[in-house]
């Protein structure tokens, strides 16, 4: 039951879009379905790995940590992404830790049966090189935004990267706590709560109920 439900769930992921009957019940054989609690860690940076894993619902951080326990968040992923591959394409350790920063649903595949289905299907390999190129495209920005960017630039990147158009108007629609836009952008919290602060005195973003916040078309001029 739990194998056919499995299958089912494959079957709708893009990443395995090209496989046929046969490929999908190997990788259902090596997968299972799990839900975990905010704030829990799938992979930790470090590990050494036996899986890979495609979110199926919640949003989850890309984080790393030196060793004084400072943090830098590299992304935040959602629903449809997977994670957990690059270790099991290298075998070097895990190069991050993920931890879920909402209730996640997702699957594990076993390092086994993903490998097989890499080298089985080139729609799969295709795909899976496609997450890389659009991981190392989003990086590079990063780096131009650190290295381009004043603070008030790289919070106004990062309030924009995470709205979306609601009914004619920018939305940061999740709440976004200051700590966790500062592990972003490599500033202190309290950089961040200065600068939120002085664009809402000057009228670039507008609080709404909930910790949603409006953005104002003017906001875009501090990154170009
Ligand atoms: P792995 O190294 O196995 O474990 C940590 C995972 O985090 C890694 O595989 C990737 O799936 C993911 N990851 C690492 N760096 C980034 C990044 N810059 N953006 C998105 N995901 C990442």
């Amino acid at each position: 039951m739990a194998h056919d439900e499995n299958k089912a769930f494959l079957r709708r992921v893009p990443l395995f879009a090209g496989l046929n009957e046969s490929q999908l019940e190997t990788l259902a054989a090596g997968s299972a379905r799990r839900s975990y609690p905010k704030g829990r860690t799938i992979v930790a940076e470090g590990e050494t790995s036996q899986s890979m894993f495609i979110l199926l619902a919640g949003r989850a951080k890309v984080q790393r940590s030196d060793s004084e326990g400072k943090e830098v968040i590299l992304a935040v992923i959602g629903a449809g992404e997977f994670f957990g591959e690059m270790s099991l394409i290298d075998d070097a350790p895990r190069s991050a830790s993920v931890i879920t920063i909402e209730p996640c649903e997702f699957m594990s595949v076993s390092k086994e049966a993903f490998k097989s289905m890499l080298l089985q299907s080139s729609d799969v390999a295709m795909a899976v090189m496609r997450g890389l190129v659009r991981r190392l495209r989003e990086a590079d920005r990063k780096i131009e935004t650190l290295a381009l960017l004043d603070v008030y630039g790289r919070v106004a990147r990062v309030l924009l990267d995470f709205s979306e158009e609601v009914a004619g108007e920018r939305v940061v629609r999740n709440k976004l706590p200051r700590q966790e836009i500062a592990k972003m952008i490599g500033a202190s919290r309290e950089m961040v709560s200065r600068v939120m602060k002085g664009l809402e005195i000057d009228g670039y973003i507008v609080p709404l109920p909930e910790g949603r916040l409006a953005l104002r078309e003017k906001l875009s001029n501090y990154i170009s």
